[in-house]
């Protein structure tokens, strides 16, 4: 339960619907605990009692009574209930926002770390699993304790004027003793429900890859293995979902046992006691009143439990710290349109143990085009996403017109930055809310120069509905190719003055090699290019380029001086040069 309080900030706006929800709770909780067996202690005597008679209609009156005060009872009951899970599910709306603005916030590299089956799971699953918590916890939260505290006030009020303390002693002695099936039970179905949901998780993980990877599993026949590990997990899954409903469902029925026995206890004592219908009529009333509460607190708190995994594996994201921050508004340095310098000093950077990047210094001036190029693995994409601070640096800076990009704020940086990664997202939306994305003020007009731009426009009005038409989820209706051009249209469209593409020429392969140079020279036109070369071929136009070996920079300089300077670029073109065009003019060179 302590698991749920710092959620109670969230209630501050509703604190008007929470505080009425009290008060309906203390109204319910009089009425049940208190007025019901205090109205079996008045009426029954009256209308049982010492056989004086009554006429009809003061039958009728006192007889109301009892149809009254349930009226009463169900009345403030309803607000309860309806206020408490109004407030619950308003709680529930704030976990679900601060998880999904994790997702927008945390830096790209922590889903490297996390699969998506298992973001998806929390995101559904576990909030469906707090808010169920949440709202069925809110039906007695309030109400049950405080109607125990009234049944009991009730008991005490009595044994206070009958002086049947033995009686109404053992009657309390079972509150306690049905705390140990709650604490008990509790525990192991935390561990369960906890279990539950991390293989839920890999369910959904299994999911995830089965959609995504469906041409690797049908061409390496895999679908058996897939089943059968599915057919695993889900077997998994049952196994602890029915652990769950075990410990869940065992949890009432040994309250239930234990207060009857303090019922069953509480006859004997009456009965030796010498104690009238009157009396015991009234007192059952109460003891009724207070066993229904302490199973419904058991079961509450079991209900707690079970919300308590959930919540926790939400907070595990909610809650996860964020390494790459903005600089405070007070050390901030504004840069509104930058001239496009970036400059590396003494750049090390590391994913786990292993350096990935060491030492790395350069400085490209703006308006240079430069293209990076080195083994597999080298670093290129490490080293670009440095930019725009997708990773901070372990030592080094680096700077875009002098300025640290750790003190400038995401938007200052980011605006100035446009990349075109290798496998760009397309998201849900037309062709032309895709381009929009780089900038979404743009004319038609804009948005059709940006696809010229980047060869993608004939092939969009080409089709029936134009740039209206769906893009299909994460573009899933085009070629590869066709979705490097769309988010070279949209990087184009932002008009950032530093422009980076990250093995995202292939695009332009297909274009002769004159169009290609044509193109690509017009693309990085006006601004500072940094290009991962996918092909020799595409980093002609380049006025410098710097060559990456093993996280380090080995060399800079032009094609020219490479091939007379670098004996690895040397290699690296040379290699290429027997399957690509290039390698007419490296073989004529030579
Ligand atoms: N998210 C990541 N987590 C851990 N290691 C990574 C991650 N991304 C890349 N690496 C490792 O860092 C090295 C450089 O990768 P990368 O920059 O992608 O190289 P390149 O783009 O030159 O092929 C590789 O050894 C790669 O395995
Ligand atoms: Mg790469």
């Amino acid at each position: 339960m302590n698991a749920f309080l710092p959620y109670l900030k969230y209630l501050r706006p509703y604190r008007f619907h929470f505080w009425m929800a009290m008060l309906a709770g203390v109204v319910f909780a009089v009425s049940s605990g208190f007025s019901l067996p205090m109205m079996a202690d008045k009426v029954f005597p009256r209308l049982f009692g010492d056989g004086q008679q009554m006429d009809g209609l003061t039958v009728a009156v006192v007889a109301m009574g009892i149809p009254l005060v349930f009226a009463i009872r169900a009345i403030s009951g309803f607000f309860n209930v309806y206020l408490i899970n109004y407030c619950g599910v308003r709680i529930l709306e704030s976990i679900r926002a601060s998880f999904f603005s994790k997702i927008l916030e945390v830096e790209p590299g922590y889903f490297t770390k996390s699969r998506t089956g298992d973001l998806v799971s929390r995101m559904s699953a576990d909030t469906a699993l707090v808010q169920l918590t949440l709202t069925e916890a809110a039906n007695d939260l309030i109400r049950q304790p405080l109607t125990l505290l009234a049944a009991v006030s009730f008991l005490i009020y009595k044994s206070a004027s009958d002086q049947q303390f033995a009686f109404i002693f053992l009657c309390l002695l079972v509150v306690p003793a049905s705390v140990f099936p709650v604490r008990a039970l509790g525990k192991r179905l935390f561990r369960k429900a906890k279990q539950q949901q991390v293989e839920q998780g890999d369910v959904s993980n299994l999911m995830t890859e089965a959609v995504s990877g469906a041409r690797e599993i049908r061409i390496f026949r895999a679908e058996a293995s897939f089943l059968e590990r599915f057919q695993r997990k889900v077997a998994d899954l049952l196994h602890s979902q029915m652990r769950v409903i075990k410990y869940f469902h065992m949890l009432s029925p040994s309250i239930e046992v234990i207060s009857s026995a303090g019922v069953s206890l509480a006859f004997v004592v009456a009965y030796i006691q010498g104690i009238t219908l009157e009396t015991f009529m009234p007192l059952l009333f109460a003891l009724y009143m207070s066993y229904e509460p302490i199973k419904k607190i058991g079961v509450l708190s079991s209900r707690f439990h079970r919300g308590k995994a959930a919540l926790e594996r939400l907070e595990e994201i909610t809650g996860y710290p964020i390494s790459i921050l903005e600089p405070g508004a007070d050390r901030a340095i504004s840069l509104d349109r930058a001239r496009g310098e970036i400059e590396f000093t003494d750049v090390s950077f590391a994913y786990g143990e292993e350096p990935t990047l060491e030492g790395v210094s350069f400085r490209i001036q703006p308006g240079e085009k430069v293209a990076v190029v080195g083994p597999s693995g080298a670093g290129k994409s490490t080293l670009i996403q440095l930019i725009p601070r997708f990773y901070d640096p372990a030592s080094g800076s680096v700077r875009i017109d002098g300025n640290d990009v750790r003190d400038l704020s995401f938007e200052d940086l980011r605006r100035n930055i446009a990349i075109v990664l290798q496998e760009p997202v397309l998201f849900a939306g037309t062709f032309e809310d895709n381009i929009r994305l780089g900038k979404p003020e743009a004319t038609a007009e804009q948005v059709e120069e940006a696809a010229r731009k980047a060869h993608i426009h004939d092939f969009i009005v080409s089709l029936p509905m134009g740039y209206k038409t769906e893009a299909g989820e994460r573009g899933t209706q085009l070629s590869g190719g066709q979705r490097q051009r769309i988010a070279l249209a949209r990087a184009f469209l932002k008009e950032a003055p530093i422009l980076i593409m990250d093995e995202a020429t292939s695009a332009l392969d297909s274009e002769s090699e004159e169009k290609i140079q044509l193109a690509l020279s017009s693309l990085f036109e006006h601004v500072t290019g940094i290009m991962i070369a996918h092909r020799f071929s595409s980093i002609r136009f380049v006025d410098r380029i710097l060559v990456l070996d093993k996280g380090r920079l080995v060399a800079s300089g032009t094609h020219a001086e490479l091939m007379e300077s670098c004996s690895l670029y040397r290699k690296l073109y040379l290699n290429q040069a027997g399957t690509d065009d290039a390698g007419y003019e490296a073989r004529s060179a030579v």
